[in-house]
Parts: structure tokens; C-alpha cells; sequence
């Protein structure tokens, strides 16, 4: 595909321009669809379409809405889509965080489907087609169409474009059919996602879900051997490619030492000498796991008193859909059980679990990942967590002891972690004593083949095989035309 336009789309931008004291300043989000983008758009110098959401983002773009970025050196285009209050309200609060959110996750919240937003999901769907039409330089581009956001985008794109490669990768697990089910608009969600040339999943199990899915709700025919689906006089493929991050991660070569960072957050923090630090990195979100990390320590402490007084829990957490109140609920919640644990097994000089709902920048999260003995990776449901593979990224010491969901994408790589089920209490207890007691030896074992995966099957890798079977398919439909 040489020499073809590349296009992404998403709901988050990858830069964030907001007003802050009459200054302007520039936010990377939380967010492991940006981490993993970025890297690509930039390679590929693609235009990237996005919401612009930041309050100086209107302030920095030019007469067609555009912006160069990353603005220390720009090499590719931000075009901004602007929503109103409503749109932002129906399509991204309500219909993609409200209902596909929960839908998608195993973390029993409960998806609430309402037609308005489904209404406005459409419509903005429709504003983000024509905003990516209006970015095509030619008939054929190649489209990246990014996760649960815009369900509907692949087919209204097919229709505009229809010699397009449209790849739509979705970020986020897929549920059985019978969860799907839930959906009211489950066929018109299948048959906007079908426009596309590739679904991509992270998993093959996620893949089979959303086979099972169009099997039972549409009318198509499906070659399972391909994984191709035909549908109204196309194909489709339904493949996975476990998604990651650029390796080296450009953050490594901006910070210090590992001593260093140990030496700078542990001061921060007040730690005393000899007390282990495991961290958790994420965006306050109900499917992370983070309350059920939070009585892991308290199991640990109950079944091993020895480490009270010896470890810290330092769980930094990107405030993200605040205003949904399930958020506000979780918020709270996780406040609730960090402050009961300190005040059982907290003393002076001494807090078992530190709860910061801050945004970090990345060179903060590495500086962290850095720092720390241990990262715990406690999703209920996750599609990929990328957080574990930075922590991985981030470790050329080779030290340091990574625990990780089942229920993560990457536990089905990362296999020399310590695999957790985050339901289960007792046994995570255990995870975090043997965890704090692994010898410098395993650690270094297990943290070296760890790395090679990450390094191996890093981004540009995710990206390739999808752009190669991209290739392959516009190939079988000039041989068969
Ligand atoms: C998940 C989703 C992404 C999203 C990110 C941050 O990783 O799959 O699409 O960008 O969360 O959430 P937010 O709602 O803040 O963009």
C-alpha cells in the first residue's frame, strides 16, 4: 500500500489544549488508545480526526480546524471535530460510556440504553464521516477507525468511500451474544461495523464473540476457516492483533536512572527505609480493579501481619467521565476503603495505601513504574492494559514484579507475570506476598522475557500485520473483480 493516506479516527485526541490560568497548556490524556496511536500516526505522518475537547483546543487550530502535531516537532495533522454540550452528552457520556462501556466489560454495571443518545451517537457518527471525507486527499485511503465511539462509522465511511481501506479496531472486549443482546440497536451496531475491510479484536476470543454475535443477529455468510465475513456483497475479516506501545518507549530516554526515580518518589512519598512500593497506574474506572487491589493488601496484612509497617500501596488514578455517577460513586468508594485500611494498619510516619485521583504526565507515570517493586494490574475485564506492558517497557533494570488480571489481554502474553484472578481476595493476597518476597534473581528471569515479548510485539508490529492483511484483501478483490 504504498504511499496511501493514513487516517485515524477517535473520540480522544492525542493532545489537549486547555486554558489554565490564562495560559495555554498541553495535556497528554490517560488513555492506552492514545499511547498506542500515537507512535503509529506519527511514523506514518496520517491526519488524525478527533474531538477536540480541551478548553484552548478552538484557540490553537487553524481556519480548517487543524493543528500540527506533537508540537515540539510536528509531524502530523490534528483536525479537530467540535460537539456540542448535547453531542457530548448523548454520544460519548451517555450511548459509548453509559451503554457500550458496561455492555463490553465484565464488571456488572449495569448498561442503560436510551434512545436520545442513541439518536446522538448516530449523528455524530455522521459528523465524524464527513469529517474524514473532508481530510481524504484521494478515493483510497487507508482508515483507521478507533473503538466503541463509532460503532455506525465503518458503514457510513463504505458508503462515501467505497474503495476505501477502512481497519476498525475496538479496544475493548466484546461480549457473548447474549450479553449483546442487551443492545436495542444490536443489528444496526453489527452492520455499521461491517463496513469495514478489518475488525480487529486483541484476543481471539473477543473475535469469536463477535462472530457468534453476526451469526445469530445477521444475515451473512461466514467462512470461520478466513474468519471472513460476507455481508451484502463484501468481506470483512475478524482477526486479532494484540495491540502495544512503541519499543524503546520514547518516555525511557527522558528519565532518570532507576535509582534516581526510586530516590525522587520515595522522598516524595515519605517513604521510610525498607518499605516496598507496588503501584497501580490507571484512569478511575470501575472495570480497573482498583478497590479489590486495595483489599488485596488488607488480605495480605490479615494472613501475613509481618509486612504491616512494610508496604505501600500507591494508586494514582486519572480522573476520567466524572460526571457519569457511576464514576462519582467509584471515586468515593475507593476513598472510602484506602482510608478504612489506613486507619486499621496506618501509624505516624507510616500510610499503607496512597490514593492520588490526579492526572500525571507520562514522564511522571515512568518515573513511577521506575520506582516501584511491584505494579498491579487488577482489571475485572480489560481488552488489552497497557499499563502492564509500559511497567514491563520501563524496567531495563529487569527488576521489579509485575501482577496481572486473567481477565487483561495481556495476560495472554505476559505470561511470566504473576497471574491473578482480581475476584479472588485470598489468592491476590498471596500474589502480593510472593510478589514482595521474590528473589532479585526470578525477578530478573521473569522481567527479561517479559521485556522480549513487549520489544518483539511492539506497535509498529500491531499496526504492520493489519496494514499486511489490508494488502492481502485489496489483492483477492482486484483478482476477483
Ligand atoms: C479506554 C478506551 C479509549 C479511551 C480511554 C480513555 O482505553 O478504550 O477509547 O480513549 O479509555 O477514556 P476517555 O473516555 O477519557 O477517552
Amino acid at each position: 500500500l504504498p504511499d496511501a493516506q493514513v487516517i485515524v479516527v477517535s473520540n480522544r485526541e492525542p493532545y489537549i489544549h486547555n486554558l489554565k490560568e490564562d495560559e495555554v497548556e498541553l495535556v497528554v490524556p490517560a488513555s492506552g488508545l492514545v499511547s498506542a496511536l500515537e507512535p503509529i500516526t506519527r511514523a506514518c505522518a496520517g491526519t488524525w480526526v478527533a474531538y477536540g475537547g480541551g478548553s484552548a483546543d478552538h484557540l490553537t487550530v487553524d481556519e480548517n480546524d487543524r493543528v500540527a502535531v506533537p508540537p515540539d516537532d510536528p509531524s502530523y495533522m490534528l483536525r479537530r471535530v467540535w460537539l456540542s454540550d448535547e453531542e457530548h452528552a448523548g454520544y460519548y457520556l451517555g450511548f459509548a460510556n453509559e451503554g457500550l462501556w458496561p455492555l463490553c466489560h465484565i464488571a456488572f454495571t449495569r448498561p442503560n440504553f436510551r434512545a436520545a443518545d442513541w439518536e446522538t451517537y448516530q449523528s455524530v457518527n455522521r459528523k465524524f464521516a464527513n469529517a474524514v471525507v473532508a481530510e481524504a486527499r484521494n478515493e483510497r485511503p487507508i482508515v483507521l477507525v478507533q473503538d466503541y465511539h463509532f460503532a455506525l462509522l465503518p458503514r457510513m465511511l463504505r458508503e462515501q468511500l467505497p474503495d476505501a481501506i477502512i481497519i476498525t479496531f475496538w479496544h475493548i472486549p466484546w461480549p457473548n451474544s447474549e450479553v449483546f443482546s442487551i443492545c436495542p440497536w444490536r443489528e444496526r451496531i453489527l452492520d455499521g461495523l461491517l463496513g469495514s475491510s478489518i475488525i480487529g479484536f486483541h484476543t481471539q476470543f473477543h473475535c469469536n464473540n463477535f462472530i457468534e454475535s453476526v451469526d445469530r443477529f445477521l444475515e451473512t455468510r461466514i467462512e470461520r476457516e478466513d474468519a471472513a465475513i460476507s455481508y451484502q456483497g463484501r468481506t470483512s475479516l475478524v482477526h486479532a492483533y494484540p495491540i502495544s506501545i512503541e519499543w524503546p518507549p520514547a518516555q525511557l530516554g527522558k528519565v532518570p536512572a532507576v535509582q534516581q526515580c526510586r530516590d525522587r518518589v520515595r522522598t516524595r512519598l515519605g517513604l521510610a527505609e525498607g518499605v516496598k512500593l507496588c503501584v497501580g497506574v490507571e484512569r478511575l474506572d470501575y472495570t480497573k480493579g482498583i478497590v479489590d487491589r486495595f483489599r488485596a493488601l488488607d488480605e495480605l496484612f490479615n494472613r501475613h501481619p509481618e509486612w504491616i509497617g512494610k508496604v505501600t500501596v500507591l494508586q494514582i488514578a486519572a480522573p476520567s467521565r466524572g460526571t457519569l455517577p457511576d464514576y462519582e460513586r467509584l471515586h468515593r468508594e475507593c476513598e472510602r476503603c484506602a482510608e478504612e485500611i489506613n486507619q486499621r494498619y496506618g501509624y505516624e510516619g507510616y500510610t499503607p495505601v496512597l490514593f492520588i485521583a490526579e492526572h500525571h504526565t507520562q514522564r511522571q507515570v515512568y518515573e513511577i513504574y521506575r520506582a516501584a517493586d511491584v505494579c498491579m494490574v487488577t482489571s475485572l475485564h480489560d481488552g488489552m492494559n497497557l499499563v502492564a506492558k509500559e511497567f514491563v517497557a520501563a524496567r531495563d533494570d529487569e527488576q521489579g514484579v509485575l501482577i496481572l488480571s486473567m481477565f487483561a489481554g495481556a495476560s495472554k502474553e505476559l505470561l511470566e507475570a504473576l497471574i491473578v484472578n482480581p475476584f479472588d481476595a485470598a489468592t491476590m493476597g498471596e500474589a502480593l506476598q510472593h510478589a514482595l518476597a521474590m528473589s532479585s534473581d526470578e525477578q530478573r528471569d521473569r522481567m527479561r522475557r517479559m521485556r522480549e515479548i513487549v520489544r518483539d510485539n511492539n506497535v509498529y508490529r500491531w499496526a504492520g500485520s493489519m496494514l499486511l492483511d489490508a494488502a492481502r484483501l485489496r489483492k483477492r478483490a482486484e483478482v476477483e473483480l
